[in-house]
């Protein structure tokens, strides 16, 4: 610990903080620095859901920095280390909030897509929609975010199988698109970025939809087709559950073998509602950790389909939810620094062979011929693409939070701040036996060449009990973005 303190002290005075760009090293995330796997504690943030990605109004979820700054100092209350943000604008400047999250120790999983016509593909016809304009877009994204450190991974689609019928069009494109994509990374970023897919739970098409896309083509080393993560959106652990009855343990059992991380790119089952979020033992704990890499809770902001763990309103106030004190206490029964502090296998896992017996179901598209570039695309992957918007981390020097937040009992949080982290330093829940705390930040210093080394404490302990209020609200089903 001193020698690490001695280390970012110089660091941070000569160069603004940076999480350590994390790499795919056989079925995990590993930090390269530190040698340990690393588990992702994630939310999904895409406040006002698909439609918080309006291009005309030159609006997206990481585009307004005072927003950022507000949910960051959440999320890093929390206990959160990687957002997945899901539609994203290529044209916008993401400089201050993607610097936020950075600066608060949180890795970003960034979807290419977009469910706007020409930014996704079609799932029935794909066909019509894997067109140079299209890929184009998938590329601009990556020109966007490929200069942010905490850039995690990319997702080259989002349940663009939900059934047989979808698993029969759509894996060629798929897998195509994630061919283009690693293709332009390697062409025209300075470091490997993983690329993968994000599939829905529908388990008569999850093994084969694994396959497909971890699978090597001709078991060629380098095949670019072949996705870098395979993350799932998973609904099943509801209420107060467990390994077994949520089949998590045959989820643990299919993936056991995987040559590419596994992690959970949505879960939070719903219904009952308020959440109770006992599955958070079970994802960080023994059984699920040498298989899994963690998972990322679905959401952040309360929608029309009540994920939210918090209720952010018109005047840019926030109100939080139950489902966030829960959350966080599950969180801090935990250890974390144990669960991140596993070492790396250092294993590279050699994948499938490609071949028509991998595929299981009948109906489940088994060739793996893929369909070609479309025209005009190889030239982009050689050349770059026109008009770019390049990221990069900047100073952010304001950590404040100036919007309201208000608890879940209707106490309003003063001196809400981000807390800059200390190079390399991801964030942490607090766990509750190094636990005590220090008020809501009021004696924490804002300023960034003072990087912070203890794991957070800005929870004081009166705001760590389990609020009593019970939602009123019963979902019945959702829409994903
Ligand atoms: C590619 O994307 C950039 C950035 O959005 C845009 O300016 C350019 O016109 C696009 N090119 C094509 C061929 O679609
Ligand atoms: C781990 O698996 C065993 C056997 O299925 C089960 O009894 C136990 O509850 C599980 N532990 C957790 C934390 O889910
Ligand atoms: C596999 O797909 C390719 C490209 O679409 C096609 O040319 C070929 O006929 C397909 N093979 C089979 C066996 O259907």
């Amino acid at each position: 610990m001193l020698f690490r303190a001695a280390l970012t002290a110089i660091g941070a005075a000569t160069s603004v903080a940076a999480v350590t760009s994390l790499e795919v090293q056989g079925s995990q995330f590993v930090n390269p620095k530190t040698g340990d796997a690393f588990q992702v504690v994630g939310v999904a943030y895409q406040i006002g859901g698909s439609a918080g990605y309006d291009p005309v109004h030159n609006k997206d979820p990481l585009s307004n920095g005072d927003i950022c700054r507000r949910d960051a100092a959440l999320m890093q209350m929390l206990g959160i280390n990687t957002i997945r943000v899901y539609n994203l604008d290529p044209n916008l400047n993401h400089d201050e909030c993607a610097s936020i999250f950075n600066a608060a120790g949180m890795y970003m999983l960034i979807d290419v897509n977009s469910p706007l016509v020409g930014e996704s593909l079609n799932s029935f016809e794909p066909w019509t929609s894997y067109y140079e304009a299209y890929v184009n877009r998938t590329f601009a994204i990556v020109e966007n975010f490929k200069g942010y450190p905490n850039l995690l991974g990319f997702f080259s689609g989002n349940e663009v199988i939900d059934a047989v019928k979808t698993g029969a069009t759509a894996p060629p494109y798929i897998r195509a698109v994630t061919r283009d994509l690693k293709n332009y990374i390697k062409n025209h970023a300075d470091r490997e970025i993983p690329v993968g897919y994000s599939a829905a739970d529908v388990r008569d098409v999850l093994e084969d939809s694994w396959n497909y896309f971890q699978c090597s083509i001709e078991g060629e080393k380098d095949d670019m087709s072949r996705a870098d993560i395979f993350a799932l959106n998973s609904y099943s652990w509801c209420g107060d559950s467990n390994f077994h009855d949520s089949s998590y343990d045959q989820l643990v059992s299919l993936f056991k073998t995987t040559s590419v991380p596994v992690f959970y790119s949505e879960f939070g089952c719903n219904t009952p509602s308020p959440r109770i979020f006992t599955e958070i033992g079970a994802i960080y704990g023994s059984n699920m950790s040498s298989v899994f890499s963690g998972g990322v809770v679905y959401e952040f902001s309360q929608e029309d389909n009540d994920y939210g763990l918090v209720q952010v309103n018109d005047d840019g106030s926030v109100d939080l939810l139950s489902d966030f004190r829960t959350l966080q206490n599950q969180y801090a029964k935990l250890d974390f620094e144990a669960v991140q502090g596993v070492k790396a296998t250092g294993k590279s896992i050699t994948p499938p062979t490609c071949s028509e017996s991998l595929i299981k179901e009948d109906g489940f598209n088994n060739n793996f011929t893929l369909p070609v570039p479309p025209p005009g695309v190889q030239k982009l992957i050689d050349n770059g693409i026109g008009k770019k918007v390049n990221g990069k981390i900047i100073d952010v020097g304001d950590w404040k939070v100036t919007q309201t937040v208000n608890d879940v009992d209707g106490t309003k949080l003063t001196n809400l701040v981000v807390k800059p982290l200390a190079d390399g330093e991801i964030n942490n829940p607090t766990s509750t036996e190094s636990g005590s705390s220090s008020g809501s930040g009021n004696s924490e210093t804002s300023d960034n060449a003072s990087p912070r080394l203890a794991p957070l404490s800005s929870i004081s302990a009166a705001l760590l009990a389990v609020p009593a209020i019970v939602a009123t609200s019963f979902a019945i089903g959702f829409t994903l973005v």
